[in-house]
């Protein structure tokens, strides 16, 4: 790690025409066996995976990495390792049924909110082999400050972390400049002009366009995966 802040990467599912989860939220499944597969051996690689609590109360999201999906030799081994969950939900929303509150490693809910008091109650409870953590920081218009959360990450010896939300969180990690990898599965399917978009980047002239650069793209299945570097990214290493 070079510097204050890890490496994030940006993971994104879309259809051909560019959306992530019909306009009730509803996005399960949008590619393939292989594609999720990949997507599990990005997670166990990571040293964090975030999400936004719009992801959480729609989907009830666990993020875990599962040794079934990861189609590897020593996938239990790997499991025994889960990378930490982060969930950024500014004003404490998160339901306590939630089920990412109770999956084995250690979960974060990162908020402008106190800590409520069934969140208390279950990280000190014996009944799970959950380990919780509520961690109150500072907020900006858009939610939580991300700069900051970052930094809280990296404190925690997070030098790898994997971004795996809709397409408001996305959106805010893209326009403040904090992404240094997208990988992008792309599925041959439609989901119509309805549908939500990529990511909430509510731009007006060509001119403030986000390119990216192409490094890698395969085929997986019937899904296609294309790695992609946002252009000017600001990398605070210097
Ligand atoms: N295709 C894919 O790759 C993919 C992956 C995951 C999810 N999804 C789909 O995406 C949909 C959910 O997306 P979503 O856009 O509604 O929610 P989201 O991006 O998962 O979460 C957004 C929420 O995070 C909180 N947040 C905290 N700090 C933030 C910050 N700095 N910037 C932005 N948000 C911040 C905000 O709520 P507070 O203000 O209350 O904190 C915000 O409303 C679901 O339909 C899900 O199925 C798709």
């Amino acid at each position: 790690m070079r510097v204050q802040r890890p490496f994030v990467r940006l993971k994104l599912a879309a259809s051909l025409d560019g959306r992530t989860a019909m306009a009730s939220g509803e996005s399960q499944w949008i590619t393939g066996p292989q594609a999720r597969q990949d997507v599990q051996r990005l997670r166990a690689r990571s040293s964090a995976v975030i999400t936004g609590i719009g992801s959480i109360l729609l989907d009830d999201s666990s993020l875990t990495v599962r040794a079934e999906q990861l189609g590897l030799p020593d996938a239990e081994l790997i499991c025994q390792r889960q990378p930490l969950r982060v969930v950024l939900d500014s004003q404490g929303r998160i339901p306590e049924n939630a089920k990412i509150l109770r999956q084995p490693g250690k979960t974060l809910v990162v908020s402008q909110a106190e800590c409520p008091a069934f969140f208390s109650q279950l990280a000190s409870s014996q009944d799970t082999s959950a380990e919780l953590e509520w961690l109150q920081l500072a907020g900006t218009e858009a939610g939580i400050d991300l700069l900051a959360l970052l930094e809280a990450l990296a404190q925690r010896q997070c030098n790898e972390v994997l971004v795996e939300t809709g397409a408001t969180l996305a959106g805010s990690f893209i326009r403040q400049g904090l992404v240094n990898e997208v990988v992008l599965y792309q599925a041959m399917t439609l989901l119509g002009s309805e549908a939500r978009s990529l990511v909430e980047l509510p731009l007006q002239k060509m001119q403030q366009q986000q390119r990216l650069t192409l490094t890698d793209s395969r085929v997986l299945g019937n899904d296609i995966r294309l790695t992609l570097v946002p252009v000017n990214h600001t990398d605070t290493a210097d």
